[in-house]
């Protein structure tokens, strides 16, 4: 029985944030002890939303030295990894389903100093990252399907999960293994317990019924007492 050595992430998502304060907003994430500030940069393309581009992750850069992750829902994003990357994003993810060309794309955000990360829609299997996974520094597994905040965790993910973490253990067992979408303090330890360990949260933490750091102290003891053991 291995028990994981990943440290559980918290990732604050700013597509929740208030844009009036965006600032304010960061700052308080931070404070309240995010480990990652996650940006959801789309397309209209790829995804039918359309959410900001590098400006806002370079205003992001100047408020909190914390890494940023940045999810790029865009169709052939290899065209954006240099601005994203100068914009001062510390991990880039990109969608294996928007990559024609995924290993190259991933090659290139490493030779460029970031971390790599592929991202997968609930419908792609997770045969789709096998051959990738040797070389990225993150996978994420989507618990949605990705283009807007506030929807419903998909119930199935958490066993798409654990053969996710498990074929990680055999391929790159430092690679984090980051869930985004629908994640709340009442199902957080779920998918912590099926390998998980970068959870990205949006709505769970930018809302109204609570500040930032009760509600990201509220997902950190939901998470506490979870543990992904492989089976
Ligand atoms: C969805 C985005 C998510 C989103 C999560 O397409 O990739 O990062 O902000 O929001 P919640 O946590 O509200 O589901
Ligand atoms: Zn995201």
């Amino acid at each position: 029985m291995m028990i994981t050595q990943h440290p559980l992430k918290i990732a604050p998502s700013i597509l929740a944030a208030d844009f009036g304060h965006l600032a304010d907003e960061v700052r308080m994430a931070v404070q309240g002890g995010a480990d990652y500030i996650h940006l959801d940069i789309m397309d209209g393309r790829f995804v039918p939303n359309i959410s900001f581009g590098p400006l806002i992750v370079a205003a992001v850069r100047q408020v909190t030295d914390l890494p940023l992750d940045v999810h790029l829902m865009i169709e052939e994003p290899e065209r954006y990894v240099e601005a994203f990357i100068e914009a001062g994003a510390s991990i880039l993810t990109v969608h294996a389903e928007a990559c024609v060309h995924l290993h190259r794309t991933v090659q290139r955000i490493t030779e460029l100093g970031c971390r790599a990360g592929v991202a997968l829609n609930p419908s792609t299997p997770i045969e789709a990252a096998r051959e990738i996974l040797p070389f990225v520094d993150m996978i994420l597994v989507m618990t949605v399907n990705p283009g807007f905040g506030a929807q419903r965790f998909i119930e199935t993910s958490t066993s798409k999960l654990r053969r996710m973490r498990k074929m990680q253990a055999e391929l790159n067992p430092i690679c984090e293994l980051e869930v985004d979408g629908g994640i709340y303090a009442d199902n957080i330890d779920d998918v912590v317990r099926n390998g998980a360990n970068v959870i990205v949260v949006g709505s769970a933490v930018f809302n109204s019924q609570a500040t930032v750091k009760e509600n990201i102290a509220e997902l950190r003891r939901s998470a506490s007492s979870a543990v992904w053991r492989q089976a």
